[in-house]
């Protein structure tokens, strides 16, 4: 299918100031896991490599709100995710920490590397400082009232409420999160990196991949580069972090940008792995050599940093050289979301189910195999407990299990314990047909004929290309058909008039409990390795899958062919591989879900009751104060990166004033123009993204959340005052 050698595989690394939770598990570990396990089965060189994402402000504020060092949250999340990873069987090659002293090493490297090509550019700008902490705040320590929704606990990067991106500086009465004081502007100086300098070139990469990238990553990519790429400051005014690595005077008290620190995360890991396996250039066959295949899982939320900024970093690295090159990703599968239960998962309202919480409750290959049916692939899906409960109790444990424990129970009690005959291969090719109950054991080839090897090959197609959803329900498809088999066939009636027919029927069973067990592997291998167990094989999939390194003769392969020949033991016990999930054991699940959607609910009540609240009463005069006049639109368009805003220009009788609008979601700029609406005319001006804004328009909102513009109707009232 491709030129490539081998694979490596990474996955956004979390942050290491709580726990995972299973939307992360469903957008980016699990994929990644079942990709990797498909690639090993096949017989591929292969390695997942992850890690905790341990600067950055998230941590810190983590730190300073739990009262603890920033290394002891780090330390707490990066045990606790690491363990709950491998409970549920995401098999890393190699799980790394950004604080290691390689990674350090690597990311100070790059920084010198690009810093030595002068491609850097230095910028002095005005950040927030509190006096009382001593300390420049970066975006997220100042909060303040939005500008756009008047939100009054505004992030200083984003506003919750609207969704708006902002600076600190658009805050409308800022406060530090430090100490509540206010703080003040001074200059600061910042490295930044010069993205539009890659423009071009990150075009014609993007071009020569988006066939086969997702249309959601080509699309999010290419809405960054039409719009045109800015320069990103990539240090940042705090003592956590990997120091910028000179020794001059501007650069002492500043770290790199945890954006352009974690992504170098995947190189450093990998380093780290090849010199544990004690080959410590090994890592350069990964990254350096083109014939790798370089694939990174992460979520919606962090696609550009990986189709733009990542690959930028890179070009920046190999600009001018002509050895140790950097290959940049081949592919970037990001997953929309996956919801609870309805709604998005959110961390701050603690409206999520922790992996390692989960696991204790119940087996992983049951959680594995149902976020695997509903991996969001393309848009965003649900996980409920209704839903795992049906797949685990119907699909698990009614089909795959019951085919496997049946096939084993009869072979141990009539055969015992023993693959009675060979598999005829023809027979496991087309074994879904029902075998007539006569002694020439014919075939009905028209009644539900298969070919097992297409089959296969369609599966193994599907994870080629990440479509993991697919891939899965096609292997529970193989199971009904081989379940059915059995259940129609009916040796145990059969046997007592014809053993051989029997006998076969059972070979061809056990033959596609075999398959099954590899097909299964990638997603619910611990099931899979116990399947292996119980047909008497001596490894795990998992040790044998070390031993495979020939791919015209994988596992994956394998699986197409009868495995178990005539003579092979058997364990000879069986064991239930599913236990069925009773309603008595989600019920205290649903019951936390009810009572966190009642607070939601409540939370949201509470939200439109203070709106129904009246302002504090105003005297007459200063209502007169406000001058509301009637405008016109005369012109309109939107304002570059700020989604939400629509650039007006007001016609207000003989004056025009410009105001910026928050109604781009609501109404295109065409529909504005034309317009009679109610301004605000002596509003003191504002100044968002650099443009001036000289007033408001009044606008009421929906139920829905969509806005309305007010429009007064009248004759000749342009510019006339509002009473
Ligand atoms: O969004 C996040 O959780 C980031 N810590 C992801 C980083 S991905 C990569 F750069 F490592
Ligand atoms: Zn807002």
């Amino acid at each position: 299918m491709s030129d490539f050698k081998r694979t490596l595989v990474t996955t956004a690394l979390p942050y290491a100031n709580g726990p995972v939770h299973l939307g992360h598990l469903a957008g980016v570990y699990l994929p990644a896991d079942i990709y990797v396990r498909y690639k090993r089965l096949k017989g591929e060189d292969i390695i997942h490599i992850g890690g905790s994402d341990e600067h950055g402000v998230p941590i810190t504020i983590t730190a300073e709100k739990e009262g603890i060092s920033p290394r002891d949250v780090v330390d707490r999340y990066h045990r606790m995710n690491l363990d709950a990873f491998s409970k549920c069987y995401i098999s890393f090659d190699y799980y790394g920490r950004t604080t290691s002293e390689v990674h350090h090493k690597t990311a100070q490297e790059f920084f010198l590397e690009i810093e030595q090509k002068g491609i850097f550019q230095q910028k002095t700008e005005k950040l927030f400082f509190d006096t009382k902490a001593g300390r420049f705040l970066s975006d997220r320590y100042v909060t303040g009232t939005c500008p756009i929704c008047n939100n009054p606990e505004a992030n200083g990067d984003q506003c919750e409420q609207c969704g708006t991106h902002l600076s600190p500086l658009e805050l409308i009465n800022p406060k530090s999160k430090l100490s509540d004081a206010t703080p003040e502007l001074r200059d600061t100086m910042h490295w930044y990196f010069p993205l539009g300098r890659f423009q071009e070139q990150l075009e014609a990469y993007v071009n020569t991949h988006e066939d086969e990238w997702r249309s959601n990553v080509v699309n999010y990519t290419r809405t960054w580069l039409k719009q045109g790429l800015n320069d990103r400051a990539i240090t940042r005014d705090l003592s956590w972090g990997i120091k910028v690595p000179l020794e001059s005077e501007e650069a002492s008290g500043k770290v790199l940008y945890v954006w352009f620190d974690a992504v170098l995360g995947y190189i450093s890991f990998t380093k780290e792995w090849a010199a544990e396996r004690g080959e410590s250039n090994l890592w350069t066959s990964y990254w350096q050599d083109p014939q790798c295949r370089l694939v990174h899982f992460i979520g919606k939320d962090n696609v550009v940093f990986h189709t733009l900024m990542f690959p930028a970093i890179l070009m920046a690295w190999n600009e001018g050289r002509s050895n140790e090159l950097y290959n940049l990703a081949d592919n970037v599968p990001a997953s929309e979301f996956m919801n609870f239960e309805g709604r998005k998962f959110s961390k701050s309202r603690n409206y999520a189910v922790y992996l390692g919480e989960f696991l204790e409750k119940f087996p992983a290959d049951t959680l594995r195999y149902s976020i695997a049916m509903n991996y969001p692939e393309n848009k965003d899906t649900d996980f409920s407990w209704q839903d795992f409960q049906n797949r685990t109790n119907g699909e698990l444990a009614d089909t795959l299990g019951n085919f496997i424990k049946r096939s084993v129970d009869f072979t141990n009690s009539k055969f015992g314990g023993v693959v009675p005959i060979d598999c005829p291969p023809h027979l496991m090719e087309s074994f879904a047909v029902i075998l007539t109950h006569d002694n020439d054991v014919e075939i009905d080839r028209l009644d539900n004929r298969v070919n097992l090897d297409d089959l296969i090959d369609e599966i193994g197609q599907a994870y080629e290309q990440f479509h993991f959803r697919e891939a899965v329900s096609k292997t529970m498809d193989i199971a009904r058909k081989a379940n059915r088999y059995l259940t129609q066939n009916e040796p145990w009636k059969l046997i007592k008039s014809d053993r051989d027919a029997a006998a076969q029927i059972m070979s061809v069973s056990l033959n596609l409990c075999h398959t099954l067990a590899l097909l299964f592997y990638p997603v619910i291998p611990e099931t899979c390795n116990r399947i292996y167990a119980m047909l008497g094989f001596d490894g795990t999939i998992d040790s044998i899958i070390k031993q495979v390194v020939n791919p015209e003769n994988s596992l994956w392969e394998q699986a197409k062919k009868p495995g178990l020949q005539k003579g092979h033991k058997l364990r000879g016990n069986s064991e239930i591989l599913f236990t069925k999930i009773e309603d008595s054991a989600i019920a205290p699940e649903l019951e936390k879900i009810a009572a966190l959607l009642a607070e939601a609910e409540k939370r949201e009540a509470g939200a439109e009751q203070e709106r129904m609240e009246f302002k504090p009463e105003i005297s007459f005069d200063d209502f007169q104060k406000v001058d509301l006049r009637v405008a016109r639109v005369i012109a309109a368009e939107k304002v570059q990166k700020a989604g939400k805003l629509l650039k007006l220009q007001l016609q207000v009788g003989s004056v025009t004033k410009q105001v910026l609008a928050g109604i781009a979601k609501h109404y295109t700029p065409e529909e504005m123009i034309g317009k009679n609406v109610v301004l605000v005319a002596n509003l003191a001006e504002r100044s968002i993204r650099d443009e001036v804004s000289e007033g408001m328009i009044l606008a009421v909102e929906g139920a829905d959340g969509k806005l309305f513009v007010l429009e007064p109707s009248g004759n000749e009232i342009n510019g006339k005052q509002i009473q």
